[in-house]
């Protein structure tokens, strides 16, 4: 028929784009945010592909989901190359070991002062084998001082190549959560942390339009 003629001749419609590949949610996920109104969940949720990140000092051993580790080596790379090594201090910590390490925090600082820097097992994203702690070994390890020395300094400014952002920011307690850790990246993958650079959004809650995360 003529309307059918007419019909094929009109260039097909566009594929729909397809949805972004960024679920918050499920653990699984490189981009689950995780904060202290966001529990992983199953509370005891591990990663399934943990991995040694390979070439890089790490006092306490601990391993990375594979990507992050992948993306954490090639940063060690440049970073190595520029002159500003870093090392591991910690990296995945199961929700058995958080609690620990959270309830003898509480014990020594009061839970009201360790909630300041520690999460509650089930809260923190070295749990999600996504977060690493970083150190130059000159005797900042986990304090403010980390951010001004020159590891510290490269990585605030380099991490986004890499995929991975400073995830708790100077000033940012009221929307993270948690105090200055200039030492805690997180990865999250090249697009979203170069975005964010370009943005310049410096937290996960901002740029993903969540609620603020200042307590339980
Ligand atoms: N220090 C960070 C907030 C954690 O315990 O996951
Ligand atoms: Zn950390």
């Amino acid at each position: 028929s003529s309307l059918g003629t007419a019909l094929a001749r009109i260039a097909p419609a566009p594929e729909p784009a397809p949805a972004p590949q960024v679920n918050l949610d499920d653990p699984n996920s490189i981009t689950v945010v995780v904060n202290k109104q966001r529990p992983l969940q199953p509370a005891e949720w591990a990663p399934s592909d943990l991995v040694m990140p390979q070439g890089i000092p790490n006092t306490n051993g601990q391993p990375l989901r594979s990507e992050a580790a992948g993306a954490l080596q090639q940063m060690y790379q440049s970073a190595s190359a520029a002159g500003v090594p870093f090392i591991i201090t910690s990296a995945y910590r199961d929700y058995w070991m958080q609690t620990s390490l959270f309830n003898n925090y509480a014990a020594r600082d009061g839970v009201a002062a360790a909630e300041t820097y520690s999460a509650r097992p089930s809260h923190s994203e070295h749990q999600t084998g996504l977060a690493a702690d970083l150190d130059d070994g000159s005797g900042c390890a986990f304090m403010s001082c980390f951010g001004e020395t020159a590891t510290g300094l490269w990585l605030r400014e380099n991490a986004h190549q890499f995929g991975f952002i400073l995830r708790y920011d100077n000033g940012q307690q009221n929307v993270v959560g948690y105090i200055y850790e200039p030492w805690h990246f997180r990865y999250v993958g090249v697009d979203i942390a170069t975005d964010m650079r370009a943005r310049g959004t410096v937290n996960l809650e901002e740029y993903f339009g969540l609620p603020a995360a200042p307590g339980y």
